[in-house]
């Protein structure tokens, strides 16, 4: 199979593709933007601001710093009016704004629900929803939790909070009863939006049952809106459950859209860290939509009349960001698409590139290799001549896979865009410009206007010129999180005291001797598996709250298919003897706690944990362990060595 070629050299240089009228087309210009950015923030940014619709311009573009740095403030702007609005106001209101499919197919393999939204018809749906969020009492501000599959009403949902000022919580519909229960309660949200179910794999996810199993815990739930999707009958409660479609035949108000301060709250995304449960990282209103605007041009070049298709869930910041808001600000088109990719086979995808015809599509390393493991023969049979722009993000892209991407899928020509940035980071940090700056295969490049990265060593002390370490950011950027909800302390200690000198992204990058940066992995304890990001101390929590259970660990492996792969060590308690029972007890917990996303490949039963003298857990010499078969590295703090290089025990 031609997939399995020679590893490209990581240093090739591949030239910009030339890009269409307006688009920027020289490294130059690039280079002196970059500097004018950091020379004259102030004046940059007043410039980039201009073609986004404000109530009231902000005074100044970026006011304190570390933390405490506020962008845009004293101005007055609304996300949605942006998303939607806007483009109306500027005559494009019979634009295609939405395409969604769902993954039923037919006797003859075709698709059985595709809709289309123009912006006016989508603006209508969310002013509408807004109308019925208001009757509930929702106001700007207050949290509504949003647990739905991906459907046009999930958009619909997040706008609609937008468009009230309202503050969206987006809650993966994988997720099981106590995941959601946990994001509802530490946001406080009133009112979550739900549907009966959601498809995959030919199969129902039912959804309401999950909502109402975790709301028999708390009652600070007051109203629950909920889709007709699947039509599975749901149950009830009176007073509090109401569905959508009657809410809106019912609707006769459309609120205007509110006038937010541009720090003003517009989401909250839950997302793993070292320690603890997912924290809830807050995002404001108008740095978030400048930067997340703003790249979806000049990373994606998105123009009005320009299809997307971004692969990741909105419940994802990739989704949020580039399913949603991003396409939506630019104007363009955005592909959503319900259920597996896979279904009925691989060759779905690219049945859906050739049938709705994006200009770019978004995705992961992981879904790249695993449509390489499938071969060329599909992508090459189908029509995939609309593809103009491939872009990558969630974790390091191989430069085979990165070739094979675009070789295959880019039919050599379309560059990749390598796009590094995290939850906390609102939007993309690091990427080239499409068309103007040259490619390293493996590498996200550069770094956007404004965007400062850093290279530490672990006391802080940076690493200039070539070199490897902490990545940091050194200034603040729009995008940049409000801080975590509910926990101010956390955000600055993690954040912004765990490493001295700037913003502490938690990865370790290099940077080679042309100033490129290679991205190579997570320097904390967060496991990227299939993109999705899991804390350590999530699963642990989960697998201790088994009984038989006396310790455990977890560590993140490689794994070709998933990227990385979760390791469970664990010690079961001396009366706990059936591994057999405890696997199952174990993975158990872990779905119903965390989600079938963090199940691990492997479960492995050892008699103790390395420690050191302090009791702390050596992860490092696990991960080591489980990724060389080998301990090399110094042992000399270990409390017992035989502990683990003799205790393993077959799982
Ligand atoms: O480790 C980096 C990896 O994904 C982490 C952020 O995960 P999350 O908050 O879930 O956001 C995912 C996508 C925005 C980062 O700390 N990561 C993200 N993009 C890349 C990456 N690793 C390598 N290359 C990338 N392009």
């Amino acid at each position: 199979m031609t997939t399995q070629a020679l590893p490209i050299p990581s240093t090739l240089i591949v030239p910009p593709a030339i890009g269409r009228p307006g688009a920027i087309s020289r490294f130059e210009d690039y280079q002196r933007l970059y500097q004018a950015s950091l020379v004259d923030p102030e004046r940059f940014w007043r410039e980039q601001i201009q073609g986004f619709h404000w109530f009231q311009l902000p005074k100044r573009m970026l006011m304190g710093e570390g933390p405490e740095a506020r962008w845009f403030s004293g101005g007055r702007t609304n996300l949605a009016y942006n998303a939607l609005q806007r483009h109306i106001d500027q005559g494009r209101g019979e634009h295609l704004a939405l395409i969604w499919e769902s993954e039923a197919v037919n006797d003859r393999q075709e698709p059985v629900h595709i809709r289309r939204y123009t912006y006016r018809q989508l603006r209508d749906e969310v002013a509408q929803l807004a109308g019925v969020l208001a009757r509930l009492g929702v106001q700007a501000g207050d949290r509504v939790t949003v647990y739905l599959p991906i459907v046009p009403e999930l958009p619909i949902a997040m706008l609609a909070c937008a468009w009230l000022g309202a503050v969206h919580n987006v809650v993966f519909a994988g997720f099981p009863a106590l995941a959601l229960l946990d994001r509802i309660e530490d946001s406080g949200s009133r009112v979550v939006i739900t549907a009966d179910g959601g498809w995959r794999n030919g199969k129902e996810v039912p959804l309401k049952p999950v909502l109402d199993e975790a709301l028999t815990r708390t009652d600070l739930v007051k109203n629950v809106v909920v889709l007709r999707h699947t039509q599975t009958p749901v149950s009830w409660v009176p007073e509090r459950d109401f569905w959508w479609h009657e809410l809106v035949a019912a609707n006769h108000s459309q609120p205007v859209p509110a006038e937010v301060e541009s720090n003003h709250p517009s989401f909250l995304m839950y997302t793993s860290g070292s320690t603890g449960k997912p924290k809830g990282v807050v995002h404001g209103t108008a740095g978030y939509m400048v930067q997340t605007g703003l790249t979806a041009q000049y990373a994606f070049d998105l123009r009005p009349g320009d299809v997307s298709w971004c692969t990741a869930d909105p419940a994802w910041i990739t989704g949020h960001t580039y399913t949603v808001y991003g396409p939506l600000l630019a104007g363009a088109s955005t592909l959503i698409y319900e259920g597996v990719l896979a279904f009925p086979d691989w060759e779905r995808v690219w049945k859906i590139i050739a049938r709705h015809q994006p200009r770019v599509l978004y995705t992961t390393p992981a879904l790249i290799r695993a449509w390489m493991r499938q071969g060329e023969a599909a992508p090459r049979r189908h029509d995939l001549a609309s593809l103009r722009l491939l872009a990558s993000v969630g974790e390091p892209i191989n430069p085979a896979v990165w070739q094979w991407f675009r070789d295959v899928v880019g039919r050599g020509t379309a560059p990749i865009v390598d796009t590094w940035w995290q939850t906390e980071a609102g939007a993309a940090m690091i990427f080239p410009l499409p068309h103007a700056t040259p490619l390293k295969p493996g590498s996200a490049t550069l770094p956007f206007f404004g965007v400062v990265p850093g290279i530490v060593d672990p006391n802080g002390v940076a690493i200039h010129g070539e070199g490897s370490g902490q990545l940091i950011i050194q200034r603040p950027w729009p995008g940049m999180l409000l801080g975590i909800w509910n926990n101010p302390r956390r955000y600055v200690e993690t954040y912004w005291q765990a490493v001295p000198g700037g913003f502490n992204t938690g990865d370790t990058a290099r940077r080679d001797a042309d100033s490129y940066l290679w991205i190579l992995g997570r320097a904390d304890d967060v496991i990227k598996v299939n993109g999705h990001r899991l804390g350590t101390a999530e699963i642990e929590n989960a697998i201790i709250s088994v009984s038989a259970v006396a310790e455990s660990a977890v560590a993140g492996v490689p794994d070709e298919t998933t990227g990385e792969a979760v390791l469970a060590f664990v010690v079961l308690k001396p009366e706990a003897q059936d591994q057999g029972a405890a696997r199952e007890a174990i993975l158990r917990a872990i779905e119903t706690q965390v989600g079938k996303i963090a199940r691990p490949r492997e479960i492995k039963f050892v008699d103790s944990l390395p420690k050191n003298r302090g009791g702390k857990i050596l992860r490092r010499l696990l991960r080591e362990l489980a990724t060389t078969g080998q301990i090399k590295s110094d042992v000399s703090t270990l409390d017992d060595s035989t502990a683990l290089l003799g205790g393993t025990k077959p799982a």
